[in-house]
């Protein structure tokens, strides 16, 4: 079975177990309307290959990890669009989780995702109780504090002379990467440690064109509205080092991305995830001067 499909299977699975009959079936909805239809499942994709590169042999664990990474990511994007952060009306193409059912099960359906991701690590790594503390320490860190999601969305709260771009990006997205990199080791029995700094630049590459589409994209082109950053005076890579400069810090961190693979089997598929998403995050107008000036 192709990564994807795993993927899905194993989302649909947590999520089966969130909307059983009984609970308040709104809730169940606004939680599945936060994780499907997919986005581009680039984190458990990078879980699952690093897994696959460790010589995997605890599917279940890996497909785990892999959901319970997504479950985090949707998570913080339904809290993100809420009108107390960006207020965002349009994710995915579609209305957010707010916009469709309301801002009090937004703002629950995001917990319950979050609360989900490690009842699914629970469920999966059960079988093997080693690894599952590692799990639950790496992915954790990953959305908490001082370093993870949430305290990257506080820098936000912080005087924005106070902020470093670097550490806020790490924090906000970065460090997600780098657990979905690391979260794949462990869950084949591998050191999670030599798999951090390429989750690291991986993410921190993926802010950096996030911020460069915010500037420079068309909402259509990427489902979500443009020009947010500006708008709510965000600290971002675009505003910081101007458009241009900033495409030349996503190519720095994609290379750097590209070196920290560690020497192991997948290496070739793991270099060529990392370029075709550096690729895929271009705006189309930039990727059309890119090739014009080729
Ligand atoms: C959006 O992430 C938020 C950022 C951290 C840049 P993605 O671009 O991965 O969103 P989806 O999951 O594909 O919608
Ligand atoms: C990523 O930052 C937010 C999260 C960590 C949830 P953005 O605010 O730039 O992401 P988008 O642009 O809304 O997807
Ligand atoms: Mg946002
Ligand atoms: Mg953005």
């Amino acid at each position: 079975m192709d990564a994807v499909s795993r993927i899905e299977r194993a989302l649909s699975a947590a999520l089966s177990h969130a909307g059983k009959a009984g609970g308040p079936p709104r809730l169940g909805k606004a939680m599945e309307h936060a994780v499907f239809p997919r986005g581009a499942r680039v984190r458990p994709r990078l879980c699952l290959a690093v897994a696959a590169a460790c010589g995997e042999d605890d599917p279940a664990a890996a497909d785990a990890a892999a959901a319970a990474i997504e479950l985090l990511h949707c998570a913080s994007l339904v809290h993100d669009d809420l009108p107390c952060f960006d207020n965002a009306d349009v994710r995915r193409g579609r209305p957010s989780v707010h916009r469709a059912f309301g801002e009090p099960l937004a703002v629950l359906a995001g917990d319950a995702l979050i609360v989900l991701a490690f009842q699914t690590i629970a469920r999966g790594a059960g079988a093997a109780p080693r690894r599952l503390g590692p799990l639950l320490e790496v992915v954790g860190a990953a959305v908490g504090a001082p370093a993870g999601i949430a305290a990257g969305q506080a820098w936000e709260c912080e005087p924005p002379e106070t902020v470093d771009l670097g550490h806020y990006q790490r924090s906000k997205t970065g460090i997600l990467f780098a657990a979905a990199a690391m979260a794949g080791a462990v869950s084949a029995g591998a050191e999670g440690g030599p798999w951090r700094l390429l989750g690291e630049r991986l993410g921190e590459a993926y802010q950096v064109a996030d911020d460069i589409r915010d500037a420079a994209a068309e909402p259509e082109e990427m489902g979500k509205p443009a020009g947010r950053d500006v708008a709510l005076g965000r600290p971002s890579a675009a505003t910081s080092y101007g458009v241009s400069g900033a495409v030349t810090r996503l190519e720095a961190l994609a290379a750097e991305a590209m070196a920290a693979v560690p020497p192991c089997r997948g290496a070739a598929e793991l270099r060529g995830l990392i370029r075709s998403e550096a690729k895929r995050l271009m705006p189309a107008s930039l990727a059309a001067r890119a090739v014009a000036a080729a």
